[in-house]
């Protein structure tokens, strides 16, 4: 008998076509040939209840845009789900729904899922957002990718799955590339070179061209930590003591 896959991704998306070959390579698509990961793009209008499709409508109490309506978003959860109620998921489920009101997702909120959960049911919202009893019934996590506005979910669907599946057990070639990471040691990751020793008169660091493994790790350090000061300050607030 086949293993089942560590984890299974659902997408639900009003725009399937969106996602096209876009989890077709590199370490996503090795994972998915591995069975590590089960990747599955919905489409919402498939659960639309009226003879229309609709999967949106206007707002109550005026104002412009549309919102997307909650009968096909809890038709699609519970055939997935087998429940539309939150506290009777399967053990391991999450319900994500993607967002610019949601948490803000960093390397850790990856982690945690590559860990906790074995079914991922991520719902991208579009228009000026999804109906709130979505939220307040079926979601387990609302997460937003960062602080500006995308025309919808799908962009970070993408971005949450790719941080997580990386993540999973065996997903990378070489169990060390996850830790070094930016972000996994708080630093932002050092800068990389390769071949060849010069380019248009710029030479690699000689550091790193002996062989001298003590002092390959103590310059990488110190550049994460430069790299770091430059362009995110902000990640070392804690280190320093500094307050704010
Ligand atoms: N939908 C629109 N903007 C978003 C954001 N920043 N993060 C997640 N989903 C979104």
């Amino acid at each position: 008998m086949l293993a089942a896959p560590v984890m299974r991704i659902d997408v639900l998306t009003i725009f399937p076509e969106f996602f096209g070959q876009v989890f077709d390579f590199g370490i996503i698509r090795r994972a998915r040939k591995a069975d590590i990961v089960q990747i599955n793009v919905i489409d919402i209008r498939d659960f639309a209840v009226d003879k229309h499709k609709m999967t949106d409508d206007r707002p109550f109490g005026g104002g412009d845009g549309m919102v997307m309506k909650p009968e096909p978003i809890f038709a699609a959860v519970e055939h997935l789900l087998g429940t539309t109620e939150r506290e009777k998921y399967p053990a391991g489920s999450r319900v994500i729904l993607l967002s610019p009101q949601g948490e803000q997702f960093r390397q850790e909120t990856a982690k945690r899922f590559a860990e906790d959960a074995e079914h991922i049911v991520m719902i991208c919202g579009r228009y000026e957002g999804v109906d709130e009893r979505v939220n307040e019934t079926l979601v387990t996590d609302e997460i937003s990718i960062g602080d500006y506005v995308l025309s919808g979910g799908e962009p970070a669907a993408i971005v949450l799955t790719d941080a997580v599946v990386r993540l999973l057990p065996d997903a990378l070639g070489s169990e060390t590339s996850a830790e070094n990471d930016s972000f996994s040691s708080g630093l932002l990751d050092c800068p990389h070179y390769t071949r060849p020793a010069e380019f248009m008169g710029r030479r690699v660091p000689d550091v790193l061209l002996n062989g001298n493994h003590a002092e390959i790790e103590k310059w990488r350090h110190e550049k994460a930590l430069e790299k770091t000061k430059r362009n995110r300050p902000d990640l070392l607030k804690g280190e320093t003591g500094e307050s704010g």
